[in-house]
C-alpha cells in the first residue's frame, strides 16, 4: 500500500491527532469483530445487540455476566498488536494527541497508551450501578469476581456500556472538543455504524480536520473522508509511523 505524498505532508504538519479506533484494530490480535464480512457475532441464539442490552440486565443479568465472562476469557491471551503499538508511541510524538475507543479490551492501554478514552467501558472492570464504584478485575477471575459491591451490597455490571445505556458521563463530550480541535482525524477499524461514537468524524471534518480511515473494507464513512487507506490496521499503522 503507497502511503500518498500528501498526506506525507499532513502528518510532518499536524499538532494536533485524534484517533478513534473499533473492533478492527484489535482483529490482529485474535478478537473477533462484531460485524466481520457482514455477519452480527451471535452467543447462544441471541444476537450480541439482545444479550448485549440493558434490557437483558433486568430480565437475566447472570447471562450477561456470562458472556462478558466469555469474552474476558477469550481476550486474556490476546496480545497488543503493531496498529496498538503506534498509536501509544504517537502520544509522545504530537503536540496533542487524543486516542478515542470504542473497544472494551484493554488492548491499548496494554500497549502503553495513557488517558484513553474508553466510550464503551473496559471489560476488565465491574461497577457498581448504585454508588458507582469501580472494581478492576484480573483476567483470571471468570466467572468474575466480585460479584456485590462492597460498599452497598448491590449487584455489580460489567462495565461495559450496554445498548440501551448512557455513555460513561463526561467521555463523549470530551472526545467530541478533541474531535473539533484537531488537524487530522483517524478512524481505524471501525464499521462506523453505532452512534454517538460514529458522528466524532462529522464534527472533526465539519471543523476542517483531514480525516483518514484505515479498513481493509468499504465503510458507509469511506465517501465522507479525506483518504481511505484500504489495509489491515497492523501493516498500515507502522507505515503512517514512519512518516513522523
Ligand atoms: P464492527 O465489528 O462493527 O466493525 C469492525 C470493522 O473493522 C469493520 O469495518 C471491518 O472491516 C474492520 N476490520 C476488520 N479487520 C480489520 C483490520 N485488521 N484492520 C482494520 N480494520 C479491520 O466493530 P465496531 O465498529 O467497533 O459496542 O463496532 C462498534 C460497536 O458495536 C462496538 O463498540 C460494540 C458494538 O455494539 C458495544 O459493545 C457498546
Amino acid at each position: 500500500m503507497q502511503i500518498s505524498s500528501a498526506l506525507k505532508q499532513k502528518f510532518k504538519e499536524a499538532k494536533s491527532v485524534c484517533v478513534l479506533t473499533g473492533a478492527g484494530i484489535s482483529a490482529e490480535s485474535g478478537i473477533p469483530t462484531f460485524r466481520g464480512g457482514g455477519e452480527s457475532v451471535v452467543w447462544k441464539g441471541m444476537p450480541f445487540e439482545q444479550i448485549s442490552s440493558a434490557r437483558m440486565v433486568k430480565e437475566d443479568l447472570d447471562a450477561v455476566w456470562e458472556w462478558f465472562d466469555y469474552r474476558r476469557g477469550l481476550y486474556k491471551d490476546c496480545l497488543p498488536n503493531p496498529a496498538h503499538t503506534v498509536l501509544a508511541e504517537w502520544q509522545e510524538r504530537f503536540e496533542d494527541f487524543t486516542l478515542v475507543t470504542q473497544n472494551v479490551d484493554g488492548l491499548h492501554e496494554r500497549a502503553g497508551s495513557e488517558n484513553v478514552i474508553e466510550l464503551h467501558g473496559n471489560i476488565n472492570h465491574a461497577k457498581c450501578e448504585n454508588c458507582e464504584t469501580i472494581y478492576k478485575m484480573d483476567a483470571e477471575d471468570v466467572p468474575h469476581q466480585p460479584t456485590l459491591c462492597k460498599n452497598c451490597q448491590t449487584k455489580l455490571h460489567p462495565n461495559v456500556v450496554l445498548f440501551g445505556e448512557m455513555l460513561p458521563v463526561g467521555s463523549f463530550e470530551k472526545a467530541t472538543l478533541k474531535a473539533a480541535n484537531c488537524d487530522i482525524f483517524l478512524i481505524i477499524g471501525t464499521s462506523a455504524l453505532v452512534y454517538p461514537a460514529a458522528g466524532l468524524t462529522e464534527i472533526a471534518k465539519s471543523n476542517g480536520a483531514y480525516l483518514i480511515e484505515v479498513n481493509p473494507e468499504e465503510t458507509p464513512l469511506s465517501d465522507y473522508c479525506d483518504e481511505s487507506l484500504r489495509g489491515k490496521a497492523g501493516e498500515i499503522l507502522p507505515q503512517l509511523g514512519y512518516y513522523l
